[in-house]
């Protein structure tokens, strides 16, 4: 392709003594993009970014151009017979490319593709229901990748990422460009969870806690290994359900409609209180209550808060595009040569006995350099492993029959 040269050539250019990394999103306008792409700007490790969507890519590109962050670029126009006809330095390290005839151009050259294309989550629907929609978009992303950036790490946010990832892989061994170093399932925002929740238990600082989150992206295929947090805490059987559930379902209730209970008792002299979400749908007779309501019952002994989360309107969007930056930075340091660069993905794996799973994985120059094994797991972990294994093992299938057939 002449102007996919030009454009290559020229980006080395504008690569020139600005050093960075070129990253891609594909899917850059929607509910993730879109904050995805603005803190990806605000990295100094970025020094071209590509926004790619079928929609509104052209506007988004423009409103990120405008922040002043980053180093100055060039950039260029293409003729008709795709030659560079003009290119001219200003302030924008942004670059906009829409619909399937851009994608091309939109994936040359880059060190990391990111990918949240596809439909999000709606209420009532599983990640498994999302699966023939994004299945087909992640085929047609991973096949342009394959042809125009084959050593790029990808990120792939898509869901049902315990299914995506074995079909990027197919498609990836299909073209024989697959290198498992490189394909990494984002998991981010389970752990960026499971730290919140940890911490709102043990009355810590966030940013302090570390809990490894293992197995997969879905339901109980999401397993937080509670017995190796750090720091070292120790939980009531109560606390382990509570937080092991709030993790697992933590998509759910931004998804859903939730009424918070706040339960009150006193036990042995002290007044406790404790959390309790419910589904709205659940608890019908209550659906009439506006959008946040406390009001104290007849005996005093609870209240309640309501939530309509983004009733039907999307799904996690703001939290996860933080943990997708979190982890794209992770991935932009090892590549960089950072030393001990550790997070936890979905990756091709032989820490269990199925293809893929879940772990801590150290990432390097060319990906991930070592995928570190599960540690010692308590009863009612390796309860949850079980558990585990048998849906992963089912969606993996899915995924790789989908390529297969
Ligand atoms: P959204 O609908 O707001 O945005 C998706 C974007 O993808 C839209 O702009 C759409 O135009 C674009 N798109 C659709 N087909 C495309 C194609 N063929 N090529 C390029 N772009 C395409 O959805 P949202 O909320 O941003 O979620 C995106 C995905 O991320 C969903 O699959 C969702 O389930 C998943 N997700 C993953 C999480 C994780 O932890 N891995 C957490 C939350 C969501």
């Amino acid at each position: 392709m002449e102007g996919s040269s030009s454009l290559q050539q020229v980006s080395c250019r504008a690569k020139g003594g600005a050093p960075g990394f070129k990253v891609a999103i594909l899917g850059a306008a929607g509910g993730i993009g879109q904050p995805l792409a603005m803190l990806m700007k605000m990295n100094p490790l970025v020094s071209v970014l590509h926004l790619y969507d079928v929609v509104n890519s052209p506007g988004v590109t423009a409103d990120i151009s405008h922040m002043d962050t980053g180093a100055v670029v060039i950039s260029l126009s293409l003729s008709l017979w795709g030659h560079v006809l003009l290119y001219n330095v200003n302030h924008g390290l942004v670059r906009g490319f829409l619909g399937q005839s851009q994608l091309e151009d939109a994936l040359i050259g880059m060190d990391l593709v990111i990918i949240p294309a596809g439909v999000p989550r709606k209420p009532g629907m599983t990640r498994d229901d999302l699966f023939n929609i994004n299945a087909g978009i992640v085929k047609t992303l991973c096949e342009g990748i394959t042809k125009c950036c084959p050593d790029a790490i990808v990120n792939l946010i898509s869901n049902p990422v315990n299914s995506t990832v074995p079909i990027a892989a197919e498609v990836f061994k299909k073209a024989g460009t697959y290198d498992p170093k490189r394909l990494l399932g984002v998991t981010m925002l389970d752990v960026v969870r499971a730290n919140t929740f940890v911490a709102e238990v043990m009355g810590l600082d966030p940013r302090e806690v570390d809990v490894p989150v293992v197995g997969g992206h879905a339901g109980v295929t999401i397993l937080p290994l509670l017995s190796q947090v750090k720091p070292p805490c120790s939980f009531t059987p109560e606390e382990t359900d509570y937080l092991t559930s709030r993790i697992q379902n933590g998509g759910t209730e931004v998804v859903e409609d939730f009424l918070y209970l706040f339960l009150s008792c006193s036990l042995l002299g002290s007044a406790w209180l404790y959390l309790q979400p419910i589904r709205i749908s659940e608890l019908p007779s209550i659906t009439e209550e506006h959008n946040t309501l406390s009001c104290l019952t007849d005996d005093s002994n609870f209240f309640v808060h309501m939530s309509e989360a983004k009733a039907g309107a999307g799904s996690a969007t703001l939290s996860m595009a933080y943990a997708a930056v979190k982890f794209a930075d992770a991935c932009l340091r090892g590549l960089r040569g950072d030393a001990s660069v550790i997070q936890c993905a979905f990756v091709a794996s032989q820490v269990t006995e199925l293809p893929f799973f879940a772990s801590k994985v150290r990432l390097g120059r060319t990906g991930i350099d070592e995928i570190y094994p599960l540690g010692p797991l308590n009863v009612y972990e390796r309860v949850g492993l079980e558990k585990a294994k048998k849906e992963l093992a089912e969606s993996i299938q899915k995924g790789v029959s989908f390529i297969k057939k």
